[in-house]
């Protein structure tokens, strides 16, 4: 009698009987932030065979390094790594040099940008900020074990999730009396998740948590490669896996079963099929059902993984000589003025317009929700400039062509996952952490795990041995 793996199996071989095929020991696809580390990890420290399945001409994900023609790199993507797990380590293995993120000395002027008009909004004292943070770190760290380990393996079952990491972010920060730690929080990297008052704590603490409080109070270091170009670390990966890496290239169909995977995938530019056999499949692009429509998900994972929704982000850098050169052009809704640090902007919008120490180049950067296309984002991000313009905030440009002269732009969608107050508390991530090891199929990313670049790579460290197990 064939067993059921085995019939499907030969079912999918006459399939793609025409095509290439090749065996590996694991096939991994996105070579992102969690998806390169594993493929480096798996071939190096694991002696597994892999083939890394990449759908652009280079790895790294939302890393985006740009340089300009006199050889100055601006990463408008990933800015700082911070210094978790083996991360330095790692930088070491692969003869990179540590170097620190260099400070621009830029001012930050407050907009609102539905108006284009400044507004008089005072943040505290630096050292205020710092100290409200300080207690903030007290209090996330009670949450990093069941939030942040750095996956959600620990978290509580229904009934014991606390009511502190349910409720609203701006009520959690009131219940402590941090506010004042708001503008620093938001400004950073809580604006990921638009109007991060209204998030759950829960998903305001996966996008600004105890590590970078750490990071930000010099408690916990942070790096970027010395030579001030975030792509080298995914271009030094990129080099070590050399053929093992399929660029271009993405899976069109796949057969899962608990005796291995097969996936078949196409190379966009020479429309080449390749079929390859492998024993684990490790998906690390988002679980979106646009990204996971090739992988003939089954019922109960496609329940799962459609209560997720996301933020769509958009970077870029664009050359316009009309911006005060040294400004950061910060988006706060007029009422936010003097001191309301908790009214903020929601998605969709154009965070932050930043001076990046050229004069002339400037890092643009919109937050928008599940629906916001690129198109629509540069539209508003046009339609705010013009206002900034219109209100006299930014001089009019001599030619009178206001329009944003995009030297680079990125799409960063399907970021920051989560699911509704609901879900989590009739035991989301349970059910979530059950779709680990499914059918010889395993998940990485910023969905299922803190959506930072080196906690990924710790999360990495933390299943790959898991993903392993039962293999010679
Ligand atoms: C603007 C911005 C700034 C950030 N700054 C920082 C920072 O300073 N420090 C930090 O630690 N983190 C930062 N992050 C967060 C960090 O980049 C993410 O946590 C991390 O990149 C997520 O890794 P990942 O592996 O899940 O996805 P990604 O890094 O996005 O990797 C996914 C990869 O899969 C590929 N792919 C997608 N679909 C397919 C497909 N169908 N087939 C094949 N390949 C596919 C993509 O091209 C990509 O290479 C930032 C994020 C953004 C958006
Ligand atoms: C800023 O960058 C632009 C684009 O590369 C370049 O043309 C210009 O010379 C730079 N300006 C300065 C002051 O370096
Ligand atoms: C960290 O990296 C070093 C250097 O490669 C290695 O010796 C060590 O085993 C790694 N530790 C972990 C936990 O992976
Ligand atoms: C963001 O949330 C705060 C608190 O709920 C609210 O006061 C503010 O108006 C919200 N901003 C937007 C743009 O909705
Ligand atoms: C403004 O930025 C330029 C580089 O763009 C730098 O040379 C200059 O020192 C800065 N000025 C101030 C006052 O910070
Ligand atoms: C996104 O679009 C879908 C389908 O049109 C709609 O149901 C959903 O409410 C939209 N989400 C947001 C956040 O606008």
């Amino acid at each position: 009698m064939l067993s059921k793996g085995a019939s499907v199996l030969s079912a999918f071989v006459s399939l793609v009987s025409a095509a290439n095929v090749i065996e590996k020991d694991i096939v991994i696809v996105g070579g992102g932030a969690s998806g390169a580390y594993a493929a480096f990890r798996l071939r190096e420290d694991f002696g597994k065979t892999v083939a890394l399945i990449e759908k652009q001409k280079i790895l790294g994900g939302h890393v985006d390094s740009w340089t300009d023609e006199t050889g100055r790199t601006y990463d408008h993507g990933v800015v700082t790594f911070i210094d978790a797990g083996n991360a330095t380590a790692f930088m070491e293995r692969l003869g990179l040099e540590l170097g620190n993120f260099p400070r621009a000395t830029v001012t930050e002027e407050y907009f609102d940008f539905t108006s284009g008009e400044a507004v008089d909004f005072q943040p505290r004292p630096f050292p205020d900020q710092l100290a409200a943070l300080e207690e903030f770190r007290v209090q996330a760290e009670k949450f990093e074990p069941i939030i942040q380990a750095p996956g959600y393996f620990n978290f509580p079952e229904p009934g014991e999730i606390p009511e502190e990491l349910l409720m609203p972010f701006g009520e959690w920060l009131e219940k402590y009396n941090l506010q004042i730690a708001a503008p620093f929080i938001f400004s950073s990297t809580g604006l990921g998740v638009g109007n991060m008052t209204r998030e759950m704590t829960l998903y305001a603490l996966q996008a600004f948590g105890a590590s970078m409080a750490r990071s930000t109070l010099g408690t916990q270091g942070s790096f970027v490669p010395a030579t001030l170009r975030n792509q080298d670390i995914y271009d030094a990966i990129g080099k070590r896996l050399g053929d093992d890496v399929y660029y271009q290239t993405t899976v069109v169909d796949s057969k899962r079963s608990v005796d291995g995977v097969k996936v078949l995938i196409r190379d966009s530019v020479t429309g080449e099929i390749t079929h390859i056999a492998a024993q684990r499949l490790l998906i690390s692009i988002p679980p979106t059902s646009k990204n996971t429509a090739a992988f003939d998900l089954d019922e109960n994972e496609e329940t799962v993984l459609g209560k997720l929704y996301y933020n769509n982000e958009y970077t870029g850098l664009i050359n316009n000589a009309n911006l005060a050169a040294n400004w950061s052009y910060f988006n706060l809704p007029a009422a936010a003025a003097p001191d309301n640090y908790l009214i903020l902007p929601g998605a969709p919008f154009l965070t932050r317009i930043d001076a990046m120490g050229n004069g002339t180049i400037f890092r643009m950067t919109f937050v928008g929700d599940t629906n916001t296309s690129a198109g629509e984002a540069k539209a508003m991000m046009q339609m705010d400039f013009d206002r900034l313009i219109e209100s006299g905030s930014i001089q009019a440009p001599d030619n009178g062509d206001s329009s944003l002269s995009w030297v680079d732009f990125s799409v960063h969608d399907s970021m920051h996952a989560r699911v509704s107050r609901e879900e989590v508390e009739s035991g989301f991530f349970q059910r979530f952490n059950a779709l680990q090891g499914q059918r010889s199929t395993w998940w990485t990313g910023g969905a299922w795990a803190v959506n930072f670049q080196t906690h990924l790579w710790e999360y990495d460290d933390l299943i790959i041995p898991k993903m392993l197990e039962g293999l010679e």
